[in-house]
Parts: C-alpha cells; structure tokens; sequence
C-alpha cells in the first residue's frame, strides 16, 4: 500500500520505517527541514535502538522516502497523523496547534476513499471533531483514531510487534471501510494473532489517556509506598516483588525511584485533568493531582537525601549525578526527573557534573549552565557523592570496588532502586535507596 506519515518525531520517524519494513511503500512529511535530511540520509535524529539500522536496510528497497513537501501525501490510501501533543504553556492542557495544522494541510490533497489516521495523543472529542473538518471538505474520506502504545527505547519492536490494536471508527463498526483498509496496513501482525479492537471514536482516544494515567498511578502508588516504608523502615523493593506475585497486580512498573518523566505520562495525565474539567468530570480525576503531586515529591525527597548524604550541606560539594535522560536507552530529557534533580542541587550550591552515554547533547540544550562530562570515568573522580539517576546497564553494572579508588568519599544514593546495596557496603560504601532502609 502507499501510505504517508506526516510528522517524524519519536512516533512518526519509527512508524513510517517500519511501515516500509512491514512491505509498504511509505513517504514521511515533516515541516522540519533538518529532520527530514537527516531521515534522508537513514540517520535518525535521535537516540532510538535498532532505529538506524532499519532505516538503512529499507531505504535500500526503496520503499520509504521523506520530504517537507505536503503535496506528496496525495496518492497515499491512509495518512498517519504522528505530530506532536506537548503541554500548552503555562496550562495543564494538550496543544493541538501541530494537529489541526497538519489536518489541514492535508485536506487539499485527500481523495475519495482515503483514509487519515490518526495516531498522536488526543484529548477526548478531538477525532469527531477532525472527522468533521475532513469530511466537510472530502465527504468520501475517513478518519480513523488508532492510538499507539509504543515505549522509547523499545520504540521499533513494539510498532512491529504490538499488544493490540485499537480502531476507533465513527460508527464503531466492524463493517466500517476504514477497518478493512487498516487490517491490509496492519495485515503481518494481524496474521501472528495480535488483537484488534474496534470501537468509536471517543473510547479510542480514552484508551490511550486511560493506559498512560493507569501507568503514571501505578508508579506513584509504589512510590507513595516507598515514603511509607521510609517513615516505617521497611523495604519497598521487597513490597514490591511480593504484592506484583499476585496476577492480578503484576511486577512490571511497581519501581520505585525518582518518579516518571519523558514527553508523553506527565502531560497525558495533566491533559486528561484540563480536558475532564472542560466535561464537566473534574471529580472522575482529581486522583491524579496526587499521582502528580506523589511523582514531584519525588525529586525534593532526592535533593534532601543528597544533603543528608554529604553530611547535612551541599554547598560546594561535588556531586556526579549518573544518567539524564528520562530513562534508559533514550536521549529524551523532556520532563527528565534526572536532569531536574541536577538543577535543583546546582542552585543549592552544589558543584554538579552530570553524565549520559546517549542525552548530554539535549541535555545541555535544556540547562546550559550544568557541567556535563562524556565520560563516566572522568565526571566520578574526586565525587563527594554519586546519584544513580537513570538506570543505564552501564551504571548498574558499575563495581563499587574499583570505584572507591575514584572518588573522595564513596557515597552513592541509588534513585532507581537498581544496585545491591549489600554488596556495596561491603564495598565500603555508604549506600542510600529510596523507600529502602
Ligand atoms: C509511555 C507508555 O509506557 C507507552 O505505552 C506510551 O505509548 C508512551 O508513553 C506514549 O504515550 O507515547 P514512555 O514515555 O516511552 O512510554 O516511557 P515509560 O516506559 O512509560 O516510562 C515513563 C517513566 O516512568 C520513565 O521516566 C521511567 O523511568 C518511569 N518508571 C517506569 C518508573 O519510575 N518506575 C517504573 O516502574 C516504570
């Protein structure tokens, strides 16, 4: 099939090479003139793993092409809508300016029968809305909401290999055309047995908002835990590992640690607040204030434990903080817990030297005025305390041992719960976790 991405950021640039990948002849538009050269030349514009090397093996079958010329949407069958949803400034609310300007520019060049799907984030009540705007001027295209799941770092595997699919369709029926020409984009993964759900419009988009807010709960729960088990002097790493044996809680995101960040659960949960407001169904959501307000708790929690750590003062202390992205395998500082910790001991006077395998570029984009230090050998020595901020392999791998040598005085305070504090004492350390004695 022919189909068009507009929008190559995170979501689109992944989206559109693995659309390639799946046999599809694709072309990616973006505004952005440096982005689509960049894509061009199969490099990608950030840190994604495995994302390059798919660029180049279908670029070479030449099925997948990128401009900033909207006109080359016509032609396609499906459009994906992959722009960006950030925060408006100084709101709690979604920006839909990238949304309603690619729609737009759009429009003139969709045909009968074509269908634009869209994938960004959205509040409730957009996708009617777009649908309208679509059809007021092409009555016989379509407009599909099929929200995505997918996590940085695992970006290209969970395009290629999803838990399910979601079709939100104006009727939400199975019979609608729009679903038809989805499940042939969609047909390899269909095939392997890969759900597929088709609802109406409005549910689809609350999919996502609802996914994205049960993952920002969750984690707060378990870090509203950890605080708890501080106070009690309990172990929240152990809480964690037993409660998640029960099925019906499960393991995965009970982490405790510094808290979220990333581009997309810190405003998804602010933008679903603005948006129940605006419905009238503020009350539905005022828990996620606190799941909000638990996640920034967080990160003064990590900056008093630091003082604690150097002996009641940061003043002039000298503190490697290890990690600042927002997560491992990514160079996405957006929201970055890591990074905000940084700034907030920098202003308390300490002398912080923060270091990444992969986000020190965008890092020293967003707070200039941090010192940065490539590599992690260089920025411990003389430390008067690390923080272990984003759980890289490399940093959970690090032994403590051949470290202490390094550092003046061999502190660590491990936000992300990772090392085995044991054998760190044993190593002479003093070790701090969080919602761990
Ligand atoms: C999130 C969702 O997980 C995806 O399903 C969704 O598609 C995506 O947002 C999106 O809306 O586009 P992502 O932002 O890549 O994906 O990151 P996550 O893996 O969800 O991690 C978010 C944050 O939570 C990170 O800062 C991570 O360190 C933190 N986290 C995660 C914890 O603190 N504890 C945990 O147990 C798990």
């Amino acid at each position: 099939m022919r189909i068009s991405v507009i929008g190559c950021g995170y979501l689109g640039a992944v989206h559109a090479a693995c659309m390639a990948k799946l046999g599809h002849e694709v072309v990616g538009i973006d505004v952005d003139k440096r982005k689509v050269a960049e894509l061009s030349a199969a490099r990608a514009p950030f840190y994604e793993p495995g994302l390059e090397e798919l660029l180049s093996e279908v670029q070479e079958t030449g099925r997948l092409s990128f401009t900033t010329d909207m006109a080359a949407a016509r032609g396609s069958a499906i459009h994906f809508v992959c722009v960006g949803t950030p925060q408006k400034k100084g709101e709690n609310a979604a920006d839909l300016t990238y949304v309603d300007a690619a729609i737009t520019a759009l429009i003139p060049y969709l045909a009968a029968g074509d269908v634009v799907v869209g994938k960004s984030t959205v509040p409730v009540g957009t996708a009617s809305r777009l649908s309208e705007l679509v059809q007021s001027e092409e009555p016989d295209a379509h407009l599909v909401w099929n929200p995505e799941f997918l996590r940085e770092g695992h970006a290209v595997s969970d395009t290629l290999h999803p838990d399910r699919f979601v079709y939100g369709v104006q009727d939400a029926s199975e019979d609608h055309p729009a679903v038809a020409l989805l499940d042939e984009v969609y047909a390899v993964s269909l095939s392997s047995g890969t759900p597929r759900l088709v609802m109406d419009h409005p549910t689809a988009e609350l999919v996502k908002t609802a996914a994205n807010s049960f993952l920002a709960t969750k984690i707060s729960f378990i870090n509203a835990m950890a605080e708890l088990c501080e106070a009690a002097g309990a172990d929240v790493t152990r809480l964690a590992d037993a409660i998640g044996m029960d099925d019906r809680i499960g393991r995965k995101f009970l982490n405790a640690g510094i808290g979220f960040g990333g581009g997309c659960l810190p405003k998804d949960i602010r933008a679903f607040m603005a948006r129940a407001g605006e419905l009238g169904a503020d009350q539905a959501l005022t828990f996620l204030r606190e799941v909000d307000a638990i996640n920034m708790r967080r990160r003064t929690r990590v900056v008093e434990l630091a003082r604690e750590l150097c002996g009641g003062s940061l003043l002039g202390k000298r503190i490697t903080v290890l990690g600042a992205a927002f997560k491992p395998e990514s160079d996405d500082v957006r929201d970055s817990p890591a990074l905000s910790i940084a700034a907030q001991l920098q202003l308390q006077g300490a002398v912080v030297t923060v270091t990444d395998p992969k986000a020190l570029d965008n890092a020293a984009r967003r707070f200039p005025e941090l010192h940065y230090e490539t590599s992690s050998e260089a920025a411990v020595e003389n430390a008067d305390a690390l923080l272990l901020l984003t759980e890289w392999q490399e940093y959970r791998d690090l032994d403590p041992y051949e470290l202490s040598n390094a550092v003046s005085f061999p502190r660590i305070l491990d936000g992300r719960n990772v090392l085995d504090a044991a054998k760190w004492r044993a190593a002479g350390w003093t070790y701090r976790g969080l919602g761990r004695p």
